[in-house]
Parts: structure tokens; C-alpha cells; sequence
């Protein structure tokens, strides 16, 4: 059991300063003792918060409405050589954010690793309120944590090698192979884009619908066994009441049962390879950061295997 730790201090995907400190926060909360000694994991860990202040641009212009282009791109291209260092030696790994674009760099390393390792495409299960598939035309925030999806899925592409241009063919993911839970605040543009492309995606609506329990099945059933699969999770997945401690709380979402049950079915698969855990800020109704925090490290041991008995 071998797994590898990024911490991620890096909120230049959205405006709001704190998601930046959630890493230390989770860390001090205990998640890596409870990996070590609970679940047993051997943890490779640089027992760093990386903040990548030698990447940062002096300036840094929106581009093609994209604010932070530079420091994101930057931050994105060294996290994708992190994970993919740890997940070419077979660790699963584990990143903690930061906000939702660091999943542009997880995922690509991911993907790079496990083509490269396996021969294999990786399935991408997104958990949160939002798609994150804005490109830079759609959205009206310009944040890049709204994006993610899109560069990862060439629904958004750009040239310049400092604005994403880095991300190569081996580094991407398929739209058959992405499937959303927990959806229920998607910009019009965004429908449209999940529409077209038939990305599969369970809103809560679904949830409310069929219970979480065949949502998971359906879910999974879609992916099929065998098929290496990256769990990306905003914790604004979790109805504010668990996790108010983020930037873009939606009310009406998973609790944190549902939340714990989702990561716990992944696990079960026995094919999960990589997790991110984002968007936590502790700064935000700060108090109720104990709270986020706890769901978060609650999120990152079941989806390590944690059993209620
Ligand atoms: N759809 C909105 C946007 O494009 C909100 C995105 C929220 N993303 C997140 N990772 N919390 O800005
Ligand atoms: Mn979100
Ligand atoms: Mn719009
Ligand atoms: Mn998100």
C-alpha cells in the first residue's frame, strides 16, 4: 500500500484568498497520521505545502478571459510532474488543494502515468455542485477553477505553451470516461457543453430520485470495472451544512453520509488510483472550518478504505 502526498497551497484559480491554507489545516487535523497508522499506508510525503512562489509571474494579464493564466498554467504543469513521478512507481496518489484548478495538474499526471504504466485510459469521477467545464469563452467569472474540465478534455485548447499549450495528448481524458455526481449549479453554457458531448452526469436531482446507493451503481456501471479511475472532489459537493468553509457553497447538496458513501464505493472497486480533495477554505465562515475540515479528512479515509466496521 503505497501512496504518495501533494499538498497544494494555490488558490490563483478563483479570487478568494484561504483555500490556499486548507492543505496545512487538513494535515493538522491529522490525515496523515490517520493514512499511516489507521489505514497503513506507507506515505511518500516531501513534508511540504508547495506554494510555488518561484513560478509566479510578475504579471500575470487575463487572457482570453482567463484571470491568472500564467501562475495557473505554471502551477498546474509542475503539480502533473508531482503526481505523475509518484503514480509512474505504482503509489496511488493523494492531493490535497487548493482550489478546483490544481485538477488540471493531478489529473494530467494521472492520466500520463497510467497510459504510460498500464496502456490504459483513466476514468475521471467529478464530484460537485459545479461541472467545472467552463472554457474560457463560456464563463463569466474568468476563474480557471470553473475550466478545469475543459483543458483536461481538449473542449478547451490553447496554443501558448505558458497558457496550457504544455498539456500533451498522453496528459488528457476522455468525455466517455468522465462522469459527474452532485451537480446542481451549472452555468447555461455548461448544459449545453454536457449535453452535446453526452457526458454522463448525476445531479442531485438523480440523487433525490434514485437514492445515492443506484446513483453509485449507475455510475460505476458506466465506467465498468477494470477501468483505473481518478476521484476528483470539491468539497462544495457537501451541502454547506457539513462543509461551509468554501468559496462557492451551494445549498441543497450531498450530506456527509452521501458524501463518505460515494468515496467509499470508488474504494470499493478496487481500481481508484488518485484522489484530490479541494476547495476547502478555512477562512470562509470560519466557524464552521472545524467542520469542513473534519468532512474533508472524512472524505480522504473513506476513500482510502476506511470501513465503518
Ligand atoms: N461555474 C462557475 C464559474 O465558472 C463556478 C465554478 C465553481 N468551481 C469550483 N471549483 N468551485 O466560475
Ligand atoms: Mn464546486
Ligand atoms: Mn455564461
Ligand atoms: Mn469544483
Amino acid at each position: 500500500n503505497e501512496l504518495g502526498l501533494v499538498a497544494v497551497g494555490f488558490s490563483g484559480g478563483q479570487c478568494k484568498p484561504g483555500v490556499d491554507a486548507a492543505p496545512m489545516a487538513l494535515i493538522d487535523a491529522g490525515i496523515v497520521e490517520q493514512i499511516k497508522n489507521d489505514l497503513k499506508y506507507n506515505v511518500t510525503y516531501d513534508d511540504k505545502v508547495h506554494a510555488y512562489n518561484e513560478l509566479m509571474p510578475t504579471s500575470d494579464p487575463d487572457y482570453r478571459n482567463m484571470k491568472k493564466p500564467l501562475a495557473v498554467s505554471a502551477v498546474t504543469r509542475a503539480l502533473s510532474a508531482q503526481v505523475y513521478e509518484h503514480a509512474s512507481k505504482g503509489r496511488f496518489v493523494l492531493t490535497l488543494g487548493g482550489d478546483h484548478s490544481i485538477a488540471i495538474g493531478s489529473i494530467s499526471g494521472t492520466a500520463q502515468a497510467i497510459r504510460e504504466r498500464l496502456g490504459r485510459e483513466i476514468a475521471v469521477i467529478w464530484v460537485d455542485a459545479h461541472a467545472d467545464i467552463n472554457t474560457p469563452e463560456t464563463s463569466d467569472s474568468g476563474n480557471i477553477h470553473g475550466m478545469p474540465v475543459a483543458f483536461l478534455t481538449r473542449l478547451a485548447r490553447e496554443e501558448r505553451q505558458d497558457v496550457f499549450g504544455w498539456i500533451k495528448d498522453n496528459q488528457t481524458i476522455s468525455t466517455r470516461k468522465l462522469v459527474y455526481i452532485g451537480l446542481r449549479d451549472v452555468d447555461r453554457e455548461e448544459k449545453k457543453i454536457l449535453k452535446e458531448n453526452g457526458i454522463k452526469a448525476f445531479s442531485m436531482h438523480d440523487i433525490d430520485r434514485h437514492g445515492i446507493g443506484r446513483v453509485m451503481d449507475m455510475a460505476l456501471g458506466w465506467i465498468g470495472s477494470d477501468t483505473p479511475i481518478h476521484l476528483s472532489f470539491d468539497i462544495d459537493a457537501l451541502d454547506p451544512m457539513w462543509a461551509p468553509s468554501t468559496g462557492t457553497a451551494v445549498r441543497g447538496g450531498l450530506t456527509l453520509r452521501e458524501g463518505d458513501f460515494i468515496a467509499e464505493c470508488v474504494h470499493g472497486t478496487g481500481s481508484l488510483v488518485a484522489l484530490d480533495l479541494v476547495e476547502v477554505n478555512p477562512s470562509l465562515e470560519a466557524q464552521g472550518a472545524t467542520e469542513t475540515i473534519r468532512a474533508g479528512c472524512s472524505i480522504v479515509r473513506c476513500a482510502l478504505g476506511d470501513t465503518l466496521l
